[in-house]
């Protein structure tokens, strides 16, 4: 394959270039068997109301969907195809922050149309492909924390450089595009603005002096050359979605981090390096200018990358921790809650096709007001198992119950999870805890390995329990409710509150839930965030094409869900070749920060590069969202 090509490769096809998964196919039985259980897929399947979509009435009682008057106070929007924002009617917005964008007066006019960004002003503005974003308060201040996911090297380099760096300079613009912003905005009376030269605006970027704690900080498997001890990893890569403690700071979630790093030397991969992708030639050729990113140099790097990293937004020369007790994997965002208890809860899923949700348990309870430590580096890390009777458990990831070491399961969690049989799943994306219930929702995103191939551990990917079709295109969303209403419980119950599909193109499973109809239909849910009135949002990074399967789909967007009733409806839709990531609110909630990553043509500046971009959202009578 061209070079070109390779840049233009999603992660998930990059992955699987380098490390393609062997065609099982003992799973043609597999998915026959499926399709004949008149249980658990009958019951999906017939989806006559409301009521079956979430399953058979274990959780819930709820009425037809297409029964209920909408509860949201807004006219749904159709889909678009043009290079556009479209919200509904009484709705603004306006760009809050572009890649490129200055955060200090120094990086004023940093950006060109034709070149970008400069090196050397390259972490002092906006980063690129924006992603997870949470909002804090400081006194009367407002801050945003947001990812900048990866890079497009073609869009940031010259176009000599045919999307690869040519000199360790261009692998530093990269590096410095990625990583994490911290800006303080300042409400302009139509949405907000950027506060330049405010003393939280930061960059923390690749480069980023970092501390790690937990069981594996300090073994040998993170230990480097440059870091004997282990305990001091440099630079935060590849982060996805995000979180926020309950006591006020960020976190960052660490996903395909594997691409980062290559040998330039011929070597064996071991299994460990197998399972999450490494090997063979990075991404964006760091290696060759760069020993810290080469295998054959320094093949524990790798292993320092891959963590929930938490970031006080509030103190802007605090170092950021990477925390090894919430596992390694390709983390896409974490859901903080409480248990009964007080102890605190993390919820996680692994983006990867076949792979496992997991969730972590503090040893320690906690209350407003008491000291944080060790809440996040003691405790334990489990994984689900969901069974087809809408059961599940949470497994925990232990010396005993695995028969590995304590660091050994953390940086090689996937292992641990497939040693007690964790349930493979469709490609887990954002996790969104319900504030006004017990309940806790996945968007699993897609999956065109379900019923076909095993994951990257050899897992078979049977079709059944939360991921029912096989070659799944369109995803789904899947919610649990913990038994006896407590998150530290062992045990949950579980449905599938939509399976997105296309009611115009089949009449079978993939044509959707009930819920899911002509006026409403997406594809590939991807970020999720509850707001404060129990409303589920929902935004997709799916096949925008508007063609075969996804035809009347439309471009990339975002919509609004009713947990209760099960009406979904559209309220924002993107502009071409974008995918809507990255939800927060403002202080007042009422005015949204949506994230427009990837956009294509020249968005948002109608000239010029295309640049991802924050939007803020507001109803123009002053009014709540939603
Ligand atoms: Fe970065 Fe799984 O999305
Ligand atoms: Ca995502
Ligand atoms: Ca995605």
């Amino acid at each position: 394959m061209k070079k070109q090509d390779i840049v233009n490769l999603s992660w998930d096809e990059f992955d699987e270039m380098r490390d393609p998964r062997p065609d099982a196919n003992g799973f043609d039985a597999v998915v026959e068997r499926a399709i004949s259980r008149r249980g658990f897929l009958g019951g999906v399947l017939a989806f006559g109301s409301a009521a079956a979509v979430m399953g058979s009435g274990v959780l819930s009682s709820t009425t037809s969907a297409k029964a209920q008057v909408s509860a949201f106070a807004f006219e749904p929007i159709g889909i678009a195809t043009d290079h556009d924002i479209h919200v509904p009617k009484g709705y603004a917005w306006k760009t809050l922050v572009r890649w490129g964008d200055p955060l200090f007066k120094e990086a004023e006019g940093a950006y060109s149309p034709e070149t970008g960004v400069s090196v050397d002003m390259s972490d002092k503005v906006f980063g690129e492909n924006t992603d997870g974003m949470e909002t804090f308060v400081d006194g009367d201040k407002t801050i945003l924390a947001i990812n900048s996911e990866y890079v497009n090297p073609k869009i940031n380099l010259p176009a000599a450089s045919e999307g690869m760096p040519q000199n360790a300079d261009e692998v530093r613009l990269l590096k410095n595009m990625q990583g994490v912003t911290v800006l303080e905005i300042a409400d302009s009376g139509d949405g907000y603005e950027v506060v330049l030269d405010s003393p939280y605006n930061r960059r923390i970027t690749h480069e980023t002096q970092m501390t790690m704690d937990g069981p594996a900080a300090g073994s040998d498997l993170v230990k480097t050359n440059a870091d004997p001890e282990g305990v001091s990893p440099k630079g935060t890569m590849n982060n996805c979605g995000s979180g926020k403690t309950l006591w006020g700071t960020y976190l960052t979630c660490e996903e395909n981090f594997n691409g980062y790093f290559g040998a330039t030397a011929e070597r064996e991969a071991s299994e460990g390096e197998k399972r999450y992708g490494i090997g063979g030639e990075g991404r964006y050729a760091y290696e060759k200018f760069e020993e810290r990113f080469d295998l054959a140099k320094e093949p524990n790097e790798p292993n320092r990358h891959g963590w929930v990293t938490e970031i006080n937004p509030l103190d802007p020369s605090s170092t950021p921790v990477k925390h090894t007790a919430l596992g390694r994997f390709k983390h896409e965002n974490a859901e903080m809650v409480q248990a009964a208890d007080g102890r605190i809860v993390v919820y996680m899923g692994d983006d990867e096709r076949g792979e496992f949700i997991y969730k972590y348990v503090s040893d320690k309870s906690w209350a407003e007001g008491q000291p944080t430590d060790g809440l996040l580096s003691n405790g334990t890390l489990y994984v689900a198992k969901f069974n087809d009777d809408m059961t599940g458990e949470w497994l925990p990831l232990t010396p005993e119950s695995t028969g590995m070491e304590l660091a050994d399961i953390l940086v090689f969690s996937r292992m641990a999870g497939s040693k007690v049989g964790a349930t493979t799943m469709d490609r887990p994306e954002w996790v969104a805890a319900n504030p006004l219930r017990v309940e806790v929702y996945c968007a699993l995103t897609n999956n065109k390995n379900r019923g076909v191939k095993a994951n990257a551990g050899g897992d078979e990917q049977p079709v059944g329990g939360p991921n029912p079709r096989e070659t799944n295109n369109y995803g789904q969303i899947v919610r649990w409710r913990p038994a006896n209403e407590d998150h530290g419980a062992d045990g949950f119950t579980w449905d599938l509150y939509v399976m997105a599909g296309n009611p115009t193109v089949y009449d079978n499973v993939y044509a959707g839930s009930e819920n899911v109809n002509e006026g409403n239909m997406f594809n590939s849910p991807d970020g999720m965030a509850f707001s404060s009135d129990g409303m589920l949002w929902i935004q997709t990074d799916g096949d925008d094409s508007n063609e075969g399967e996804f035809a009347g789909q439309g471009n990339n967007q975002m919509l609004v869900g009713n947990p209760e009733t099960g009406e979904i409806a559209r309220f924002l839709t993107a502009p071409n070749g974008a995918e809507v990531t990255g939800l927060s609110w403002s202080p007042d909630g009422k005015v949204a920060f949506v994230g427009i990553q990837h956009p294509g043509g020249n968005w948002p500046d109608g000239n010029g590069k295309p640049r991802s971009a924050v939007i803020a959202v507001w109803r123009e009578d002053g009014q709540a969202i939603g």
